[in-house]
């Protein structure tokens, strides 16, 4: 059974957080998704709900996800509550998972709709699939991706340095493993190798 296969009719949590400059990439793998017959839920930190960046406003990034998904957005924390108790997902997929989103993960800070639906979904024992984008990957947030690793049901879309010359700390997952890895997750497992090769 490939990965298309495997996530149709699954229910997916589509979390998008603040690192902008990867909304594009994103796009596609939610559109992606979509193709594979899952059912998905997105879901928006405060930040993406509201910015407005050099790389869209908030107002496009939210027509945007509407037209792929054609989907209600969740962007308030009483929105993503009901994902726990009543057990809305088979699993989540953060991406991108902005530094800030790691850090909060990590230490159990539950302050945006993302973060809430992590938690919520947490207790009902079933897998978060997070993809890594931030410039302090390998400085502040390591400690955190440590962390995370360590913790039941949560996994990662392969990551890797993305410009090790420039930006020393800067770690990106590689948006082409999305939905492999969201189909491994989906049965309990890290897609494997972790670290993807530097391109
Ligand atoms: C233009 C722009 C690009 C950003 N890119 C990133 C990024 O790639 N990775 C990251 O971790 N934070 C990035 N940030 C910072 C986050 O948006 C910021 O830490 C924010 O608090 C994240 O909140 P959230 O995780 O709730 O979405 C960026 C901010 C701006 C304004």
């Amino acid at each position: 059974m490939d990965e298309y296969e495997k996530l149709n009719q699954k229910r997916i949590g589509f979390a998008i957080t603040g690192s902008f400059c990867t909304l594009e990439e994103t796009m596609k793998v939610l559109e992606n998704i979509t193709q594979s017959g899952a059912d998905i839920m997105p879901i928006l930190s405060f930040n993406v709900a509201s910015l407005d960046t050099k790389f869209g406003t908030a107002e496009h990034w939210r027509t945007e996800i509407s037209r792929i998904t054609n989907a209600p957005i969740i962007d308030t924390i009483p929105k993503a509550e009901p994902i726990g108790p009543k057990a809305l997902l088979d699993a989540i997929i953060v991406l991108p998972c902005s530094g800030n989103t790691l850090g909060k993960l990590a230490n159990g800070i539950t302050d945006t709709p993302v973060c809430m639906a992590v938690k919520a979904h947490l207790r009902n024992n079933r897998p978060v699939l997070l993809g890594v984008s931030t410039n302090d990957g390998l400085g502040v947030s390591a400690a955190n991706i440590g962390r995370l690793m360590n913790n039941k049901n949560i996994f990662f879309i392969p990551f890797g340095q993305d410009s090790p010359h420039k930006k020393h700390n800067s770690l990106v997952c590689d948006f082409d493993q999305a939905l492999p890895a969201l189909a491994m997750a989906l049965d309990g497992k890290q897609l494997q190798p972790l670290f993807r090769e530097y391109k």
